[in-house]
């Protein structure tokens, strides 16, 4: 477990000029001309994306810029109506989200999908990939499946242990804070072992004493040689753990590039101001606020 205040920054991770759509010197996904509407709204309309390899890329922008959507569709829980994305090579362009999670590309909801009924280890298991059970042949012999449950299980024990919710192994998923439900989410996601993590709004609802939790865990991933993209509105966090940003508005991407610069533009903060005028203002003050410092908040 990391307790950096300071964690290293993956840098150099673009080529040429850090704008929307830049090449990336080792990309981990490539996604172009992603379009979705809904009615006659665009909900996104993306031309180019790469996400770097073993680095943390924020995806931030107001409500409604189109994060979640590009999610979905991402990760095959929705359908675009254009565009194909590819996972190290590997198209992903209409495989469906169990697959996509099979073949490395797991997320997490804006808001968590823990089964509240089942306990905390049935929502692991739950979480785990190639399961010998499913198969007609290997159902028939027991022997195959009560080992692989077995495996499964310590692989859930362990990384409940990782997360600090080995005591709560037999609750409910129910009775956990919101904070905790955020980590059985990331640990469930954590049982296919992925190469690519993708969050959304990990921190949204969580608990100040959770939230240094969170952020390690994210850090980690890091350190394990995961890929992280997650989206979150809290710009420190953006600043503290981000390698990239990449900034949405209106479905487009508007802004690329490290955190320290990418606050810092123009389009940027007309996003922010753009869109927020009418909803929360103490919050938007406050994170106009954080753009123009800098992220000194
Ligand atoms: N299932 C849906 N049906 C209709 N409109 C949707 C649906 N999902 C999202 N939208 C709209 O698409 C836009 C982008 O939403 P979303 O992706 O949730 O944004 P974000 O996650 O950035 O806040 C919003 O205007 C939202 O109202
Ligand atoms: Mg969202």
């Amino acid at each position: 477990m990391s307790n950096n205040a300071s964690p290293q920054k993956s840098t150099d991770l673009h080529i040429g000029a850090a704008v929307p759509g830049c090449q990336k010197k080792d990309p981990i996904l490539v996604a172009d001309h992603i379009k979705k509407t809904f009615g006659g709204l665009t909900a996104v309309d993306v031309e180019h994306l790469e996400v770097p390899k073993n680095a943390i890329t924020a995806l931030i922008g107001p409500n409604g810029a189109g994060k979640t959507t590009l999610f979905n569709l991402l990760t095959g829980f929705d359908t675009p109506d254009t565009g194909t994305w590819s996972l190290m090579g590997n198209s992903l362009s209409g495989v469906p989200s169990f697959k996509v999670a099979k073949l490395g590309q797991v997320r997490t909801f804006q808001l968590t999908k823990a089964l509240g009924l089942l306990t905390v280890l049935e929502n692991m298991k739950l979480g785990a990939k190639d399961q010998k059970g499913e198969n007609l042949l290997t159902a028939l012999v027991p022997a195959i499946w009560r080992k692989q449950d077995k495996e499964i299980e310590v692989k859930a024990l362990e990384l409940l242990s990782r997360f600090k919710l080995d005591a709560k192994k037999d609750d409910f998923a129910a009775s956990l804070s919101g904070g905790q439900r955020k980590l059985l989410e990331m640990a469930r996601a954590l049982m296919t072992d992925p190469v690519l993590v993708m969050l959304d709004e990990p921190m949204a609802g969580v608990n100040p004493a959770l939230t240094q939790s969170l952020l390690d865990h994210v850090l980690d991933l890091k350190k394990q040689g995961m890929t992280v993209l997650f989206v979150e509105h809290d710009m420190h966090m953006v600043r503290h753990i981000a390698d990239w940003v990449v900034v949405m508005a209106e479905g487009k991407i508007v802004a690329e590039g490290p955190p320290d610069t990418v606050m810092k533009e123009q389009a940027v903060i007309d996003a922010y101001l753009g869109s927020h005028q009418d909803t929360d203002l103490g919050e938007v003050t406050g994170r106009i606020k954080i753009i123009k410092d800098g992220g000194q908040a």
